[in-house]
């Protein structure tokens, strides 16, 4: 469909004889943020590798602005994944440098910039993460886990990418913590104009989602607006949509 940056169509991905995906389609849509939920083991995580040209699917095709991936030059693979930005569940930055350093680093590997511009799109960038000027000086392990997340998007962003991908970015946190990194991430989409492809395990995180895909079986086995949700017809949604949280959660989303 016209307005779709990413399309995923008929995607089988394993490990070894491990089959994760057997016939997954999805696409993602411009501006947009996208949250990707499903069971643990289902495949999101392998998703996320195979749309970071980091994992070669076994078949089907990944088309970025209508071109398949997989066809690339090396260099053009390059290019693309330039475009992008990640966050890791891990959100790993260098322990050895400061958060400001950090994206420093990221900005001049990439960029020729002098050290002083560089130092300026990272004060912005984590500006944008919503954390004080102060954070620049501090070491990763001086961090709450809430502002290492936030530097791994500032980060994240270091190099203004046209497509951010979040897995599980709240994992870990408070929920109040949660919230805020859920705000940030509405914040920087609608500011930046960045499209966002969010895996995420927490119901709350689906309030800031555009469109929501649920994967289970291999598949997306729906792919739509939040609150359709309710219409899914699989046992780990239902599961998952019954629980406290799921009701409250729906509830929100009806009202
Ligand atoms: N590097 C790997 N080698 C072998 N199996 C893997 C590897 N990474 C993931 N898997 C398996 O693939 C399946 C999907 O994993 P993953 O994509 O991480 O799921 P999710 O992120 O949804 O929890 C799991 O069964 C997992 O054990
Ligand atoms: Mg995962």
């Amino acid at each position: 469909m016209a307005g779709d940056i990413i399309v995923v169509e008929n995607l089988k991905t394993s490990y070894g004889e491990r089959v994760v995906h057997q016939g997954l389609n999805l696409s993602v849509r411009k501006g947009e943020i996208l949250s990707i939920i499903g069971g643990s083991g289902t495949g999101k995580s392998t998703l996320l590798k195979v749309l970071l040209l980091l994992k070669e699917p076994d078949k089907g095709k990944v088309l970025f602005w209508g071109k398949d991936v997989f066809s690339l030059s090396s260099r053009e693979r390059q290019e693309l994944r330039d475009r992008m930005g990640v966050l890791f569940q891990s959100a790993a930055l260098f322990s050895s440098m400061t958060v400001g350093e950090n994206i420093v680093y990221t900005i001049r590997k990439k960029a020729k910039v002098s050290y002083k511009a560089a130092c300026e799109m990272a004060a912005f960038k984590l500006e944008l993460a919503n954390l004080s000027s102060d954070v620049f000086h501090m070491y990763p392990s001086e961090l709450s886990g809430g502002m290492k997340k936030k530097a791994g998007l500032a980060r994240a962003m270091a190099l203004d990418p046209e497509i951010l991908f979040l897995d599980e970015p709240t994992s870990g946190l408070d929920p109040i913590s949660a919230d805020e990194f859920d705000r940030t991430i509405s914040k920087v989409c609608r500011i930046l104009g960045v499209t966002v492809v969010m895996i995420t395990h927490d119901l709350p995180s689906l309030l800031i989602s555009d469109r929501v895909a649920v994967l289970a079986k291999g598949k997306v086995v729906y792919e739509g607006e939040v609150k359709g949700l309710w219409q899914v017809d699989d046992p780990w949604l239902k599961k998952l949509l019954s629980t406290g949280r799921g009701r409250r959660f729906l509830g929100g989303v009806q009202a």
